[in-house]
């Protein structure tokens, strides 16, 4: 069987938020563009964000973006097409790189990335924290994202990609 394209099975929700420290270590950034209502919203990202209701795939991105997409296949996948032709920003995603999203999306794009050396807890909606069962990676488009990256101190492994 083909696995290379399967989504991980313990992901079955798209609202697992990002830690406030991620973003004050990385940012700021200009736009979320799959975010959260605001009601559900822990803390404020970006000056910009787009909800599933405004579908922030039918928008035109702008400035420095955050990007922690959600999870189903086909959404992952255009988030990060988007992200790719946009050229600036970060995301934060599900370490996999045997799918074909890294390998015909990712790799040839990205700047740099960070295979992060602990699991990430995300803010679940309820406000509760938890670390699902995958380990997370960063992900920097654009040289001021790289710079970002590896400056930030996060722990793991910085590895250079299209410098
Ligand atoms: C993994 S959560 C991350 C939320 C936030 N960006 C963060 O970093 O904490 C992904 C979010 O994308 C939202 N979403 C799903 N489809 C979307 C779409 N087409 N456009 C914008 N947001 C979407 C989900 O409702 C969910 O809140």
């Amino acid at each position: 069987m083909d696995t290379r394209q399967q989504t991980n099975p313990s992901v079955s929700s798209d609202e697992w938020y990002t830690p406030r420290w991620i973003i004050d270590v990385l940012g700021p950034f200009d736009l979320d563009p799959c975010a959260p209502p605001e009601d559900r919203r822990p803390f404020t990202i970006a000056p910009t964000a787009w909800t599933k209701a405004d579908d922030g795939l039918s928008h035109d991105w702008h400035g420095t973006v955050w990007m922690n997409p959600p999870y189903s296949r086909v959404l992952l996948r255009r988030f990060c097409e988007k992200m790719a032709t946009h050229g600036d920003g970060i995301a934060l995603l599900v370490n996999r790189q045997d799918n074909l999203l890294w390998q015909e999306v990712i790799f040839p794009t990205a700047k740099s990335m960070i295979f992060m050396r602990h699991r990430v807890k995300f803010i679940r909606p309820d406000g509760s924290t938890g670390s699902p069962f995958f380990g997370s990676c960063l992900v920097a488009w654009g040289d001021d994202c790289d710079r970002r990256l590896h400056q930030s101190g996060i722990e793991g492994k910085y590895v250079a990609l299209n410098k």
